[in-house]
């Protein structure tokens, strides 16, 4: 089954033909991170227009990509959200009208579902339940339970800043431009991250949530008294990956206790492009737990080949009828 996706929550252009959910028959992203570095970050109305000229010919290239027509794809998929609403709608619309002018289903896929069914692209080994999910992305930060195909239970999330939202807050404060992630993890290669000894944040005992918040106002307040830019972003980047990794192992922990097995545990979302995080991850988990993270760095931030994977297994395992050409409500919430 071929899905064409098409993923515009923010402020990349996205669209991907992928097969049976996990092969990549193409994969187009027209970045707009140009545009938005002069801002410091994403102004919702710039990304909206860029989304409107940019969509047509991403979506051209999509299918040419694929080597396909319209008239070999099976099903449209799209994301409803969470995200920028104007940017959302862009998506939404342009998925709506493809469905009806061509009678092809129409599913709507949430954003973080998306980045979960990133960790199947590519994978040709079965992947085993349950899974423990951690979602790094710049707007979410949660540890989800997935026991089957669309079967998610969020078991902590983060009550102020995502990782990625506290990446890319403590670049602008050292300089290091947008996005953030990308340039701390690069600053850091070069820092000492001993140098600093940031606050882990790990709440009340038992609690699997999370808060990156006053970590960032500690970088602030060092900051401000020396700017030791790469020991800076070193210390904050152990900070971030220490108390993640933390988390995920106290969760498997309160599971184990509840009788639950976890067999693999997955990474996704843009910060789980991070190499220290995945480095730490790996070294502290049990060896009998599979570690996923996705496949290729151009899966791991915001990108339409994810939407497909889950629009996939979400045609395939819903009680829901995907009829075409329906109107789709974007949505701002992350309640999956
Ligand atoms: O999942 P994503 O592409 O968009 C959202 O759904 O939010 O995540 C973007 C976030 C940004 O905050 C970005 O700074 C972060 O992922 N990111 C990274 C890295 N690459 C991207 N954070 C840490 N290390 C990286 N290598
Ligand atoms: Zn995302």
């Amino acid at each position: 089954m071929k899905i064409l996706a098409i993923e515009t929550s923010c402020d990349e252009t996205a669209a991907a033909v992928v097969e049976d959910g996990w092969k990549v028959l193409s994969n187009v992203i027209a970045s707009q991170i140009d545009l938005h570095a002069k801002t410091g970050g994403v102004v919702p109305e710039v990304a909206a227009r860029e989304h409107v000229l940019k969509m047509p010919a991403v979506l051209d290239e999509a299918l040419k990509e694929a080597r396909c027509a319209f008239d070999d794809i099976d099903a449209i998929a799209v994301t409803r959200g969470p995200g920028l609403i104007s940017s959302l709608i862009i998506g939404t619309e342009t998925a709506s009208v493809i469905s009806y002018v061509k009678n092809l289903p129409l599913i709507p896929v949430h954003h973080i579902v998306g980045h979960i069914y990133a960790n199947w692209l590519d994978v040709k080994d079965e992947i085993k339940f349950p899974i423990l999910v951690l979602t790094v992305s710049g707007g979410h930060n949660e540890i989800i339970l997935m026991r089957k195909h669309n079967d998610f239970e969020v078991l902590g999330e983060s009550r102020d800043d995502a990782a990625g939202e506290a990446f890319d807050k403590v670049a602008r404060i050292l300089g290091l431009g947008y996005p953030g992630g990308p340039a701390i993890a690069k600053a850091a290669l070069n820092g000492d991250g001993k140098a600093f000894k940031f606050p882990r944040i790990y709440l009340e005992k038992g609690s699997l949530d999370f808060s990156f918040s006053g970590l960032k106002t500690a970088v602030l307040n060092e900051a401000k008294k020396h700017m030791h830019k790469n020991d800076l972003a070193a210390s904050f980047q152990e900070a971030v990956v220490e108390t993640l990794a933390e988390k995920l192992l106290r969760a498997l922990e309160t599971l184990k206790k509840k009788g639950v097995e976890v067999k693999e545990v997955h990474l996704a979302g843009g910060v789980s492009a991070n190499l220290r995080l995945r480095e730490v991850i790996h070294e502290k988990l049990p060896k009998n737990i599979v570690f996923r993270y996705p496949k290729s760095i151009k899966f791991c931030t915001d990108n339409a080949t994810m939407i497909g994977a889950a629009g996939y297994f979400l045609y395939k395992h819903s009680k829901e009828k995907f009829s075409s050409g329906k109107n789709i409500i974007p949505s701002a919430e992350f309640r999956i």
